[in-house]
């Protein structure tokens, strides 16, 4: 299969606070890897050193092979990655199909014309079920389809490897359902490696390939989800968090 994205003794503090302690983890390509751990373990620092957000103190981060540790964000992007925001962050003013036209100018390719363009972020709006809303100002959607927006826009990029972060919060089950066969289609069609994190443990637990477990900025476990669940350190760090 493959390493898609690698990271080795990532560690990034917050003033006196190591939000992400000598990380070392990796992905393969095509892997569906989920990424738990309480309120504040440190998930979306991760995610944020992954994309370029924050800059490691220590530890290295290679992409396809390549070192990505120093680079900024849209130069992360442009190799491949791309992410949601937990905080949804769409431009409000625009439309939606602007909101997905920019991940597809950003790319940056000549050869597609700008009626290319408009049909592709139409298709990406209708893959997320926001058919319909092409006018729409982003706005005007809800919390959920905001999240759709912003799986479009991230989509629109051609990402190699996806990091959603925690884009079914809010879903009711139905919803969540369609969010995670939405996933699925990602992977088998799109082809694309996806990185999640997700406090929707039935969800994350049932379509995961592999999960990593982070409690305090540190791994405390990785492994099948049959085997994550019944371990002990892991249990101990979600019992911990709702004695506090
Ligand atoms: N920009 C920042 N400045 C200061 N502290 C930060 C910053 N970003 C994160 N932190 C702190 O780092 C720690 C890890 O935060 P992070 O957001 O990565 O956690 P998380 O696992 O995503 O939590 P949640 O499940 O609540 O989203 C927390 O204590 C948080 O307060
Ligand atoms: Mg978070």
């Amino acid at each position: 299969m493959g390493v898609i994205i690698e990271g080795k003794g990532l560690t990034k503090s917050f003033g006196g606070l190591t939000a992400v302690k000598k990380v070392d983890f990796h992905l393969n390509k095509g892997e569906i890897v989920g990424l738990i751990g309480p309120n504040g373990a440190g998930k979306t620092t991760l995610f944020n050193l992954m994309s370029g957000v924050y800059h490691p103190e220590e530890g290295t981060l290679s992409f396809n092979g390549m070192e990505i540790t120093s680079l900024k964000s849209f130069e992360i992007c442009r190799l491949g990655i791309a992410r949601t925001f937990q905080i949804v962050r769409p431009f409000l003013k625009m439309s939606c199909l602007e909101n997905v036209l920019i991940g597809i100018i950003g790319r940056g390719d000549p050869r597609e014309g700008i009626k290319a363009k408009g049909e592709e972020a139409r298709k990406l709006l209708k893959f997320v079920s926001l058919e319909g809303h092409e006018k729409n100002s982003a706005n005007n959607l809800t919390l959920i389809e905001k999240k759709r927006l912003e799986m479009a826009r991230a989509l629109a990029t051609q990402p190699r490897l996806l990091l959603l972060d925690e884009v079914l919060a809010g879903l009711n089950p139905s919803e969540i359902l369609q969010a995670l066969e939405l996933i699925e289609v990602i992977r088998t069609q799109l082809k694309m490696t996806i990185f999640w994190i997700e406090h929707v443990m039935g969800a994350i637990m049932k379509a995961s390939d592999r999960i990593i477990v982070l409690d305090q900025g540190e791994k405390i476990k990785e492994g099948r989800p049959e085997e994550v669940v019944n371990d002990s350190k892991v249990i101990e760090a979600y019992l911990g968090e709702s004695d506090a």
